[in-house]
């Protein structure tokens, strides 16, 4: 009887106790107001008469019955701060009248379980989701397919697409359902996919002259998705030749209420600019990448290894409570810093190597991107050196040039030349000559994704911006010898002004003379010592 009475204590307990805890809810991360005024703000750039509809991001299996952690798509989290599976977002462009209420947003969510909470940690529910989240009209995902609402009746269902890497489970109201009941329920069209829409779309919108170009699109989308060439009028219409026989076939396709194409261009524009609340993270999350570098460049010392560097940067996240790193670190030293994404980092010990590590925080869903390189041994070499000081000219060049108003692509023209003129100095390409010394862009946006969304237009004020020129130079390249094995990326993150950009990664050192002076300095690690084990 004790016992019986201890447990539903226990689950009691857990029931009523959402607010005063939780693995992943934070009382200095964005509050709800952020959230709802990021969907009245999207509300403001739909279309009359149209849903925008999220999905939550699929639970992803790592094994038997061992999932990864759980990690909620971005714009889900901007628009709710939910960050719970199985749930669905409905954004009305105006108020809809449902079951006698005035509805212009409502979210539907997982249910309390004591079980699966006991298991797994804490869920809203749709008292949370009203109270933490300030839903007004919050309800559980298994009332979604019975919700009172007449989708046809919209000229326009806007979607990002439906995931189809989700596992159903024995729930009838995990992400498999609740899509398959929105696609019922909104009548998505018999035999079209995500992309068939999305190409009926664009050749019903087209005209004459960009019509060409369509075709080579479809055909390009047929060779990705090879079951779109079982339908005939996007197999013809990619065969035509001349304007007038696309008019006909355009003149076949009907006007559908899907649309999965607009979404994504406003949640690109709305997430591309940084709000206030916004910053506050990005600039947490990105000073304590900062620290991170500055605390391996004190601790860095021969006999070393690519994971225990990789080390030292994660615990100094979570020194400073950052709850995860927004991409998977990377350390390589020598060659394999040439290696773009290298996420190996399990190089046991190295010589007089540079280290190029480029690793970010995540910071209440906000991520850093920091690339710092570094001499092992304390000093640059002569070849290091000068390869350092090209690509350390070409982000200075590259910062200078940032403002707003700027062409995004200039960024990269400026890194590019800079790095060119530089590479030919040295004598390892000829003037004019294609390489694959610097084979990546120069800037991406950065938020809640380290490739954050955007549209690739002028920089406007309050964007934040990665600036991150390198050179990579692999073993048995075609120059001389004593060039091999080095890769420099020197990647800082920065704020768009009026008039420049603010540097929010400056706290770690870029210059040669800088980074020597930190490497001299003591760490506190030195005095750390393991017992040795056989
Ligand atoms: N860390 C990935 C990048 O720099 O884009
Ligand atoms: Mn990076
Ligand atoms: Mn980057």
């Amino acid at each position: 009887m004790k016992k019986i009475t201890l447990i539903l204590a226990f689950f009691g307990a857990m029931l009523w106790s959402y607010s005063g805890m939780s693995q992943s809810y934070f009382d200095d991360g964005l509050g709800k107001d952020f959230h709802k005024g990021r969907r009245d703000a999207l509300r403001q750039q739909m279309p009359a008469n149209s849903a925008a509809i999220f999905f939550s991001n699929p639970v992803r299996n790592r094994s038997n019955d061992v999932d990864y952690i759980y990690h909620q798509d971005p714009d889900f989290f901007y628009l709710t701060g939910l960050r719970e599976p199985n749930s669905v977002l409905l954004i009305f462009s105006e108020p809809q009248m449902i079951d006698g209420k005035s509805v212009d947003e409502v979210i539907f969510v997982q249910p309390r379980d004591p079980n699966a909470e006991m298991w797994n940690g804490i869920r809203l529910g749709v008292d949370g989701a009203k109270d933490i989240l300030g839903f007004e009209h919050a309800y559980l995902n298994a009332e979604f397919a019975g919700f009172p609402f007449d989708y046809t009746k919209l000229d326009k269902l806007m979607t990002l697409g439906f995931a189809t890497d989700a596992r159903d489970s024995n729930s009838k109201a995990d992400l498999v359902d609740l899509i398959k009941q929105f696609k019922e329920n909104a009548q998505f069209p018999e035999g079209f996919t995500d992309q068939s829409l999305k190409l009926y779309e664009l050749i019903r919108t087209t005209d004459q002259e960009s019509s060409a170009n369509v075709a080579t699109v479809v055909g390009r989308y047929i060779r990705m998705y090879p079951e779109l060439a079982e339908d005939q009028l996007l197999l013809e219409y990619q065969k035509t030749s001349t304007p007038s026989e696309r008019e006909a076939i355009k003149s076949k396709v009907p006007k559908i209420n899907f649309d999965l194409s607009s979404l994504a261009l406003v949640m690109n524009s709305l997430r591309e600019v940084k709000t206030t609340e916004e910053l506050k993270m990005l600039r947490k999350a990105i000073s304590i990448s900062a620290v991170g570098q500055v605390e391996v460049m004190k601790a860095m010392k021969p006999g070393m290894n690519e994971r225990e560097i990789q080390g030292i940067h994660e615990f100094v996240y979570k020194r400073y409570d950052a709850e995860d790193i927004g991409y998977p670190s990377i350390v390589g030293a020598g060659h394999n810093g040439c290696i773009l994404h290298y996420i190996d980092n399990n190089k046991r010990s190295f010589g007089s190597e540079l280290v190029l590590m480029d690793l970010g925080a995540q910071y209440r869903g906000y991520t850093a991107d920091v690339t710092r390189t570094i001499p092992s041994k304390g000093k640059f070499s002569a070849e290091q050196k000068a390869i350092y000081e090209i690509v350390l000219k070409a982000q200075d060049e590259a910062m200078a040039a940032i403002k707003a108003g700027l062409p995004f692509g200039e960024i990269n023209k400026i890194s590019q030349r800079v790095i060119n003129e530089g590479l030919v100095e040295l004598g390892i390409i000829k003037r004019g000559q294609r390489h694959r010394y610097f084979p990546h862009g120069t800037s991406h946006y950065l938020g809640l994704d380290v490739h954050d969304r955007g549209n690739y237009g002028p920089l406007k004020e309050n964007m934040v911006i990665t600036v991150e020129p390198g050179i990579y130079i692999p073993e048995g390249s075609d120059c001389d010898p004593k060039w091999w094995g080095i890769a420099v990326r020197i990647e800082d993150d920065v704020l768009i002004t009026k008039d420049g950009c603010e540097n929010l990664s400056g706290l770690a050192p870029r210059t040669v003379k800088d980074i020597e002076a930190m490497m001299a300095k003591k760490s506190i690690l030195e005095d750390w010592v393991l017992p040795k084990l056989d």
